[in-house]
């Protein structure tokens, strides 16, 4: 099957380097689509051009949509926080629903563009079939050092997950724990993304239009093999780039960086 990768990804000192990071593992993986969205109001020279450079143009779809303010992180909204990448993963949702054809098998994976993901994930994310949803271990994530599926005996049914953040939620997994089949988005056009949810249930949310806790299809040898990990990568410190901005000088004139 084809695999759609959806990246929401927005301008900061770091997005070169993340979205550097995952081009190289698209070279390496050819039934991989990369649909960017990017949260702007128009696209950007710098992710065309990591596109070309990765030879990616044609299996990459780039769009853009940019988050409205008011559902930007903000202030003190005291019950749920802003939740990321929405507006753009919907958008993407719409692309896909009108572009892919129904008769062909087809996945579909939320892929942020901070995580670290290894080859392994995208032959296991394969073997999802039509109208399932395959699901396995995050490394790094909840506060744990990893959350997962807990199994049946035979390792063929989830019975429930190991999370400790709110473990209460429909689904108490990770964006990053999951992979879908594109005949699931075409039989329930209901199913969306929304900014009405409460912090943490965004995957949920996706989900309880999709399939049933009993319906997931474990891999990743049983769900006891890491192939993603949940890492977060530093905020830039560019305190001395600012103090050379205030004289009128800059160390990156002339380069993207
Ligand atoms: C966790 C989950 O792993 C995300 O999939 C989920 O969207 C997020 O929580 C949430 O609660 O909304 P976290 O590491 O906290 O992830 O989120 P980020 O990695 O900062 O953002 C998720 C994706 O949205 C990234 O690909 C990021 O580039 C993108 N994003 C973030 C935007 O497109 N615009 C923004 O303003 C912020
Ligand atoms: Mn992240």
């Amino acid at each position: 099957p084809t695999i759609y990768a959806v990246t929401p990804t927005y301008p900061r000192p770091a997005q070169k380097a993340e979205l550097t990071r995952l081009s190289h593992l698209f070279m390496l993986l050819p039934h991989l689509h990369w649909i960017i969205v990017e949260d702007t109001n128009a696209t950007t020279s710098l992710v065309r051009n990591l596109l070309d450079r990765a030879g990616l143009e044609k299996r990459s779809t780039l769009l853009n949509i940019k988050t409205p303010s008011e559902f930007k992180l903000k202030g003190k909204d005291p019950n749920w926080i802003k939740p990321r990448g929405v507006e753009q993963r919907n958008l993407a949702l719409a692309w896909l629903r009108s572009h892919v054809d129904d008769d062909r098998h087809s996945i579909v994976f939320f892929m942020d563009d901070d995580n670290s993901y290894s080859t392994e994930l995208f032959a296991e994310m394969s073997k999802i079939g039509r109208g399932r949803v395959g699901v396995w271990p995050v490394g790094l994530v909840g506060g744990l050092m990893v959350e997962r599926p807990l199994l049946t005996e035979d390792g063929t049914k989830v019975t429930g997950f190991n999370a400790a953040w709110r473990p209460e939620r429909p689904f108490p997994i990770d964006m990053a724990a999951f992979a879908i089949s594109m005949d699931l988005f075409i039989r329930n056009p209901q199913a969306t993304f929304s900014y009405e949810v409460q912090r943490g249930y965004q995957e949920s949310e996706i989900l309880r239009h999709l399939t049933t806790r009993d319906q997931l299809q474990p891999l990743a040898n049983k769900c006891t093999d890491v192939l993603v990990w949940h890492t977060r990568t530093e905020k830039t410190k560019l305190a001395a780039e600012e103090a050379l901005l205030k004289k009128g000088q800059r160390s990156d004139g002339g380069m993207e960086v």
